[in-house]
């Protein structure tokens, strides 16, 4: 946040980053947004002040090595009491923490999704099964993007995905926040 704040990036008066980016304008008025991997939930956050969307976080919040995060990441029952007051007023009315891995949770997670958001495990196999697990799950229209297309584990995973599904269009890009690139598509209409 402090990080965000000095780079002249706009933050709300509690420091959260609101700066409005264009993943926000790929879909019109999106009413269910999927986060896979929200740890703090600051991009979970963004989404609740840039669309009127309803925004459901999948993550364990446990303890884990990451490829992207080989130390591993911190405390994750304080992360998760941090997501929590992140959320904060919109807990339970338009944001719900689905706690658990991705694999887990997309076996009952049934409503159409307008925008997938995935930046969860940053492993080849991790990312390939968010990929292949929760798109079916995109409406028609909808899109998915995907965080840390810098990394060759996102990149080999978006590759292997590529190979048997058909999808509308294809690009990556790298915005002023956050300062990971990241790829995207569009589920045929
Ligand atoms: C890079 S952080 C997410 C950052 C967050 N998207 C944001 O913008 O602030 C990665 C998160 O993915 C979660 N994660 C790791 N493996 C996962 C899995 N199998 N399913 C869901 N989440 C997972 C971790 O617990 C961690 O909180």
């Amino acid at each position: 946040m402090e990080r965000a704040m000095r780079a002249g990036i706009k933050t709300d008066k509690r420091g959260y980053v609101i700066e409005r980016d264009p993943m926000w304008d790929l879909v019109d008025d999106p009413k269910v947004i999927v986060e896979i991997g929200s740890h703090r939930g600051y991009t979970a956050y963004r989404a609740l002040v840039n669309t009127d969307a309803d925004v459901y976080c999948v993550d364990p919040w446990e303890d884990y090595k990451a490829p992207d995060c080989p130390g591993g990441y911190e405390d994750m029952d304080l992360t998760f009491q941090q997501w929590n007051e992140t959320m904060q007023p919109y807990l339970d009315k338009r944001v719900w923490a689905l706690r658990g891995t991705s694999l887990v949770i997309s076996r009952e997670f049934d409503l159409p999704i307008d925008l997938l958001y995935i930046d969860g495990d940053h492993s080849v196999n991790g990312c390939l099964l968010d990929l292949r697990k929760w798109t079916p799950k995109v409406r028609p229209g909808g899109v998915v993007v995907g965080d840390n297309y810098e990394l060759s584990n996102v990149q080999k995973a978006v590759a292997r995905f590529r190979r048997n599904v058909n999808v509308g269009w294809w690009l990556y890009k790298k915005w002023k926040f956050p300062a990971c690139k990241q790829f995207m598509f569009r589920i045929p209409r």
